[in-house]
């Protein structure tokens, strides 16, 4: 049985990364969304987890981040991961629409993707025009997507920072 649930950092934090090593090797640090991870502090109450005998199989972390100036309150979604031996059942849809949820439930405004239009439009992200935002470093602009959740993504544009 698949169980879809919050970040227990002492009881998930550790098979999390090891699932973002196992899935997208050790490069992904290099990428500039980590620049808005670094020295940020992840929101385990709204990332989603799941869960299978015990063992981590998926995860969507959620992140604090501000956009423009002045500065609005957003978040930043990702990694998306699911474990190889579990694709193909749309977990990672499944656990990133949950963290949607729980996110737009705690008041969040809108939220920022970075990854593939087709997977992530699925649940509503859309693509954005590519002088809209700008990152802590180069960003591949054809893959940055925003949402609504319980404000208006119209509200985001400028750099984004993180928390
Ligand atoms: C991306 C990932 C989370 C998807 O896992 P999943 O939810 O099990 O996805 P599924 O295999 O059930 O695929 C669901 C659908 O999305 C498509 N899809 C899967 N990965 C995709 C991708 N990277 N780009 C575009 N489409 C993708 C599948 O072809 C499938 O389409 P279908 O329903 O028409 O057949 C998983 O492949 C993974 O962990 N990859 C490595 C990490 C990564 O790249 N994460 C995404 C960036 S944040």
């Amino acid at each position: 049985m698949i169980e879809i649930v919050p970040e227990t950092p002492d009881q998930h934090a550790e098979a999390i990364e090891a699932l973002y090593d196992r899935t997208f090797g050790p490069g992904h640090f290099a990428k500039t969304a980590e620049r808005l991870r670094e020295g940020n502090q992840s929101r385990p109450d709204l990332t989603r987890v799941a869960v299978s005998d015990g063992g981590v199989i998926g995860v969507c972390r959620i992140w604090p981040i501000v956009v423009g100036e002045p500065r609005v309150p957003a978040v930043f979604v990702g990694p998306v991961a699911v474990d190889p031996d579990f694709q193909g059942q749309r977990l990672g849809l499944s656990v990133t629409g949950e963290a949607l949820e729980a996110s737009t439930k705690a008041g969040c405004g809108a939220a920022v993707i970075i990854g593939s239009p087709i997977y992530f439009g699925e649940l509503g992200f859309t693509l954005v025009a590519p002088d809209r935002f700008s990152f802590p470093g180069p960003q591949d602009m054809s893959r940055v997507m925003v949402r609504d959740l319980s404000g208006s993504a119209d509200d985001l544009s400028g750099a984004i920072r993180a928390y």
